[in-house]
């Protein structure tokens, strides 16, 4: 079978693309990372995709005058030649056009650092300590038009400690996210993933909550 093509979108660091890239190697996943695509040159993650022998590639939004339908006409071509099955989203800092969400319907994965559907948006671990909730988390979801939102495939639940800081609690929650990421990943790439309706079911019945240790 010929392997799957994944292509991840970072913004910055990208370690959650690095925990992707890793896991599909070390774990022989059939499938490859077929290219990294930063919407900034200077995103951090970009070197390490490089440094590990993939394929990189820059769509800057800079230089779109703030053109979102431009941006994502451009990021959407640079997408489609690599014919992937599925697009990460890894840290991907931009809001998508409805057209660009539908072109990928089905194939576009997010992850966000927050028990979805709370703490939408940015700043989720500041505004998760303001509400003072007992558990932060991450979430995997298949990407529909309406920003984090749609069809959950995994969640890890992390609890809020009396002492966190906003940088405590990300650090916490991010080593959650680079357990899930590669888990939804490998369940995507080996067919595991069913939408039944407005939810996602993994068909070995694997558990899709998980709780930080
Ligand atoms: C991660 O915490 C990810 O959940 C978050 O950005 C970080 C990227 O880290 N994404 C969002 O906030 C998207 N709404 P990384 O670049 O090291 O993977």
């Amino acid at each position: 079978m010929k392997p799957q093509r994944i292509v991840v979108l970072i913004s910055g660091r990208g370690s959650n693309m690095a925990a992707v890239a890793r896991a599909c190697a070390d774990e022989g996943w059939p499938a490859e990372v077929a290219a990294v695509i930063a919407d900034r040159p200077e995103a951090a993650g970009l070197a390490w995709a490089r440094d590990h022998g993939l394929h990189t590639d820059v769509v800057d939004f800079r230089r779109h005058g703030g053109d979102r339908a431009a941006f994502g006409a451009a990021l959407a071509e640079a997408i489609d030649a690599q014919a992937p099955d599925l697009v990460l989203l890894a840290g991907f800092m931009r809001i998508l056009t409805p057209d660009f969400v539908a072109r990928y319907e089905g194939r576009l994965m997010n992850v966000h650092p927050s028990l979805l559907p709370a703490f939408t948006g940015l700043h989720t671990h500041r505004r998760a300590l303001e509400a003072g909730v007992k558990w932060a988390g991450a979430t995997v979801h298949f990407v529909t038009a309406e920003l984090d939102h749609g069809p959950i495939v995994l969640q890890a639940a992390v609890p809020v400690r009396p002492d966190d800081d906003e940088a405590s609690l990300a650090e916490r929650v991010l080593a959650q996210e680079h357990r899930i990421v590669p888990r939804a990943v490998r369940w995507f790439v080996h067919g595991r993933l069913r939408l039944d309706g407005g939810a996602v079911r993994q068909l070995d019945g694997e558990p899709q909550a998980v709780v930080a240790e």
